[in-house]
């Protein structure tokens, strides 16, 4: 069965009678005079499709934890639409913390990662009750440790650990001893293993976490990470009589960006996992485990779009045609991160034959800011609402104030509503942060 990571557009997206892209129930050029442009649009009955298609993919699995990797797009909104569908959140920051718990989300719920958390972060995140934290190397067993005693109090922990398992779109190779920032070399568990047991008394180990990587479109991978992950607890249950039951598998799940993409569906996943947590749990003897997955991409990605005003443009004599929106790296960095492709309508003439080749070009101060090279689309005229499709993952989330240009608004469409869930930012906002030294104001 198909899901709607599968999908290039979002589920409710249809040419609606006054021949406009309309998403949600509401049409794009309507919402671009309401609430301007550039402006992000979240599609809710996305964004429930696809939690509803992990929580069924799943439902043969009991002790399966879904947690949302709010890194891919968070505002307090999406906490609550989280929190309606029973996921819990993948945090990695004293922001995405702080922003979980003020919009009420229940904080046992909630895991903390990250390669370099700092004293006030996991400080904070004791206080505020987190769940589980996912320790990354040995300073942090250490200072986790320190805190919690501190507190009198003991703290879950997952270890997480490099399972040398590294991911590309289409291929993967395995080594031994892959080169990462993130977790416990396979080497230096036991080590881990050790002081925990011996010195580390505030500190609780129930199982072990570990990531791959992102956009993935291979089933093998995840199989391999089972495997590696079920070969250290039936090491550890051998060696140390320690029986871990929490495995975290990561996020990964990829998503169609263009016609190219080929993402596997979310049963298709599903049931790889499955699979090999069954497989390995009868051949190892071990009680079936609690397992975790940290979707980010797969659930936000293709329920957002964003959409810009085109206004000037260039022809380059015997070269390229530069049509420039209002918007471009500061809202979406990923086109020139990683030279990310996206699919591109123009909302308000959906009907028209493409007929020139354009390059859309941001309004940023930097040759770079190139947001589409050399697609192809119906004649742009100024004016024209442009849409970007797939912007939901990692547009928002990586947006910056570069030239000073203000961060868009959000709003979340379902049933021919919207609802603002980003206020654009403001001026004042902007200079909000802004101090003048007393001694240059004489
Ligand atoms: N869990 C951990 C520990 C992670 O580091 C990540 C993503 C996820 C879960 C969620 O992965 P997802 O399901 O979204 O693939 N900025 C890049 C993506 C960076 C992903 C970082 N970690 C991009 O825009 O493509």
């Amino acid at each position: 069965m198909n899901t709607a990571n599968q999908e290039i557009k979002p589920v409710t997206t249809r040419i609606n009678e006054n021949g406009n892209i309309e998403i949600g129930g509401c049409d794009l050029i309507e919402l671009a005079n309401e609430y301007a442009t550039p402006l992000y649009i979240f599609d809710e009955a996305t964004i429930r499709s696809i939690t509803k298609s992990y929580k069924d993919a799943f439902k043969n699995y009991p002790k399966m934890r879904m947690m949302y990797a709010s890194k891919a797009f968070m505002t307090k909104a999406m906490c609550k639409i989280m929190a309606q569908e029973g996921f819990g959140l993948d945090l990695c920051s004293g922001g995405e913390i702080y922003t979980a718990q003020s919009s009420g989300f229940d904080m046992s719920k909630t895991l903390f990662n990250g390669n370099n958390k700092s004293y006030d972060e996991l400080n904070m995140a004791l206080d505020l009750g987190i769940g589980t934290v996912s320790v990354d190397n040995f300073f942090e067993l250490a200072l986790l440790n320190d805190i919690a005693k501190s507190k009198n109090k003991t703290v879950r922990i997952l270890l997480r650990i490099t399972p040398g398992i590294e991911c590309h779109t289409h291929e993967y190779i395995q080594t031994g001893h892959l080169d990462s920032k993130f977790g416990f070399d396979l080497t230096q568990i036991d080590e881990a293993l050790e002081l925990i047991r011996d010195e580390y008394i505030n500190l609780h180990l129930v199982g072990l976490h570990a990531h791959i990587g992102s956009q993935i479109f291979e089933k093998q991978v995840y199989y391999d990470e089972v495997d590696v992950i079920f070969n250290e607890i039936k090491r550890i249950k051998d060696k140390y009589n320690i029986e871990l039951s929490e495995i975290n598998l990561g996020g990964g799940l990829g998503i169609k960006y263009t016609e190219e993409d080929k993402p596997i569906s979310i049963y298709e996943i599903a049931n790889t996992i499955i699979d090999s947590i069954r497989t390995h749990a009868q051949k190892y003897n071990i009680d079936e485990p609690y397992v975790f997955i940290e979707p980010g991409r797969s659930i936000v990605g293709t329920a957002g779009v964003t959409i810009y005003t085109a206004g000037s443009s260039k022809k380059v004599p015997n070269g390229r045609k530069y049509q420039a929106v209002d918007g471009g790296m500061a809202d979406n960095a990923r086109p020139s991160l990683y030279q990310a492709k996206y699919t591109v309508e123009i909302a308000n003439k959906p009907n028209e034959k493409p007929v020139e080749k354009v390059t859309i070009a941001g309004r940023f101060c930097e040759s770079g800011d190139i947001l589409a090279k050399d697609i192809v689309l119906p004649e742009i005229e100024e004016g024209d609402i442009i849409c970007f499709y797939n912007t939901g993952a990692y547009g928002y989330s990586m947006s910056s104030n570069y030239n000073r240009v203000l961060k868009p608004a959000a709003v979340l469409v379902n049933n021919g509503k919207s609802d603002i869930i980003i206020n654009r930012q403001t001026y004042a906002q902007l200079c909000e942060s802004d101090v003048i030294p007393d001694r240059m104001n004489g």
